[in-house]
């Protein structure tokens, strides 16, 4: 088979490693892609937002499966784009893709359900939210409905600080037509955890849970970034804790989508808040979390292609996955400055001296090869991610090489697990 990977984080790069080794696939392509691509696909160099030419691209060159990584193209309707054209594509269309597009698209599938999450209230101008924040208690949650590249939502404690972000949606259009619409939503309280869940219209396959970490300082304090590193599976999310999972969150969202006639085929990411052993929605997206790809995918024993292609061909019924025991830890090497402004084009080292070490792969994001030379080319720039029987060897084993890679400004967090380990502390 040919298989096309689309993107160009680190998501992608766990997608295309994963998927290299499955001997369903014989050819690999990947674009836009990062430094590491060529050590494992072809990269024909197309923007992710040419939908026409990549489409063509697919046709001429006979790609059977194309895997798109990221929400923006899946929005944007990439999926229909490739419907077509006749190619088969891993992703959910524009409509479907609206579970993560649209706040409150989804919130509106969550209550006809029951499915539990925080309730929320939605408007559609300033003053009636601000009036709403007003008469509401701290801690505030206020998202902008659609896609905001990861900034569309605030949790404050001060009335101040909303107002500021609901001037920014409102009079400034920080956010476009995203922004224009808002959603107040009650805070939630407990432990954050993923559940990544294949969804081929009618089934529901859950992948292994895993932990992200936000913000960008150690602790979980300072602002949120794309994700500075990320555990699997969470501790958190107990057996019991998943079987819930599954049956007050999975199967009502598959059973919502039968009564509105959406035939979601991808994966579904559900961000979780659990509670007591219950969990809560805090959102949906349509797409592989990242960092959490970059876990999940290297305990997986399984054949991604295969089950990637159960999924869109509505065949996941009696499919099943095997996973590695244990755990897998990433740790997110960023641009100093990050999530605020960062130089790119820095010089980064000791690349070399963490390749071929067995249960450790080094994930690209924002990097970008210059000759010979792997310069910086983003906020998130490597995953350094490293495998172990316990979590406590998983984390271990990924710090120890973390400190072999070097480039101007590199800051990661030195915390990466520290919520998992507290399941294994004795009291
Ligand atoms: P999101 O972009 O929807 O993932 O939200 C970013 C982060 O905001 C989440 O990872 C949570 O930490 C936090 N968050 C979002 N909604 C809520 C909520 N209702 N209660 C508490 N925290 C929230
Ligand atoms: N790790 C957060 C996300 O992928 O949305």
């Amino acid at each position: 088979m040919k298989v096309l990977v689309l993107g160009s984080g680190g998501r992608e790069h766990a997608i295309a490693y994963t998927l290299a080794k499955s001997s369903m696939v014989d050819t690999l392509y990947w674009t836009p892609g990062n430094a590491a691509t060529r050590e494992l696909a072809e990269n024909p160099g197309l923007p992710l937002d040419d939908m026409d030419a990549l489409a063509s691209f697919a046709g001429d060159e006979g790609i059977d499966l194309t895997v798109v990584g990221p929400e923006i193209p899946l929005v944007a309707g990439i999926t229909d784009v490739f419907h077509q054209n006749g190619l088969t594509v891993f992703g959910p269309t524009a409509q479907d893709a609206r579970i993560e597009g649209s706040k409150s698209f989804a919130k509106q599938l969550m209550r006809e359900k029951r499915i539990p999450t925080a309730s929320s209230r939605e408007f559609t101008d300033k003053i009636s939210a601000l009036k709403a924040l007003r008469q509401a208690d701290p801690p505030y949650v206020l998202k902008a409905d659609g896609l905001a590249a990861g900034k569309g939502v605030i949790v404050a404690r001060s009335l101040d600080e909303v107002e500021n972000a609901l001037t920014d949606m409102f009079d400034h259009r920080v956010f476009g037509a995203s922004g224009l619409k808002v959603l107040i939503e009650d805070f939630l309280e407990g432990e954050e955890a993923t559940v990544l869940a294949l969804c081929d219209g009618k089934n529901i396959l859950p992948l292994i849970s895993s932990q992200d970490h936000k913000p960008i300082h150690d602790g979980d304090k300072g602002p949120n970034t794309g994700g500075m590193g990320a555990i699997a599976p969470a501790p958190v999310v107990s057996p019991r804790v998943m079987d819930r999972v599954i049956d007050t969150i999975l199967l009502p969202l598959i059973e919502a989508f039968a009564e509105q006639k959406i035939d979601y085929r991808g994966v579904i990411y559900a961000g979780l808040m659990i509670k007591e052993g219950y969990p809560y929605v805090v959102e949906f997206n349509c797409r592989f979390g990242d960092p959490e790809a970059e876990v999940v995918f290297p305990l997986m024993e399984s054949d991604l292609c295969e089950a990637l292609l159960c999924t869109v061909k509505g065949e996941l019924k009696n499919h099943t996955l095997t996973w590695k025991k244990g755990y897998a830890c990433d740790v997110v090497l960023v641009s100093g400055g990050y999530p605020g402004s960062y130089e790119k084009e820095q010089l980064i080292t000791g690349l070399d001296t963490v390749q071929g070490i067995e249960n450790l792969t080094v994930f690209h994001a924002g990097t970008r090869e210059a000759g010979k030379e792997v310069l910086t080319n983003g906020g998130r720039v490597l995953n350094v991610v490293g495998t172990g029987k316990t979590l406590k060897e998983a984390i271990d084993f990924t710090y120890s090489h973390v400190d072999k890679i070097f480039y101007d400004g590199i800051f990661y967090r030195t915390d990466i697990g520290f919520r998992g380990m507290k399941y294994f502390e004795k009291p």
